[in-house]
């Protein structure tokens, strides 16, 4: 292990080496939104979009690991596109996303029912605590890119966002993001 200078392109998040990536695309988040109409017909009219992609740097046996997720702008009904939203396995490992283009919000809960919403803006570095939720939305018109950081072991533990819900929406009034409390989240 080594260190190594890592280059990070804030307007496409490309990550120079990286050692991982993988892309999300539209039909993996069926049952994510709300509108079912709107998301069918997106699906029908756009086709399978890539939603976001994220690249990684992972250096074997170090304690953390970073990189970048590129979430694209776009909507399903009057919610934007969004991230599927995790706690991590590990409960005792937090994590850092800083944004470095475009505009979006981190919504975050714990499990005490606690919620906090961070304004993703270049510059703007959100400090998620162990044992919060979170999942990041794009609202704005262009790419929302961030480098996050945390600990290799922390983990996902995607299922109980997947079943359960964020406790927090973010829906688009009037084209300004506002967020509001999901009235089908379950405790
Ligand atoms: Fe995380």
């Amino acid at each position: 292990m080594l260190p190594e200078g890592v280059t990070i392109d804030p307007l496409t998040g490309a990550l120079t080496p990286r050692t991982g990536e993988y892309t999300k695309r539209l039909s993996e988040f069926r049952s994510i939104y709300r509108d079912q109409k709107a998301f069918e017909a997106l699906l029908e009219t756009a086709g399978d979009l890539v939603t976001y992609k994220v690249e990684e740097y992972r250096a074997e046996n170090s304690d953390i690991f970073f990189g970048t997720t590129t979430m694209m702008p776009g909507r399903v009904g009057d919610e934007y596109f969004m991230t599927r939203g995790h706690y991590h396995a590990r409960r005792d490992r937090g994590e850092i996303y800083y944004t470095q283009s475009g505009h979006g919000m981190l919504v975050l809960h714990s499990r005490d029912g606690q919620t906090r919403n961070v304004v993703m803006k270049p510059g703007v570095c959100a400090f998620i605590p162990p044992d919060w939720a979170h999942r990041s939305v794009n609202t704005g018109r262009m790419p929302l890119v961030f480098t996050w950081c945390c600990s290799q072991d922390a983990g996902h533990d995607y299922d109980e966002i997947a079943t359960k819900g964020m406790r927090t929406l973010v829906t688009a009034e009037n084209d300004t993001a506002v967020c509001i409390p999901n009235p089908k989240f379950t405790s």
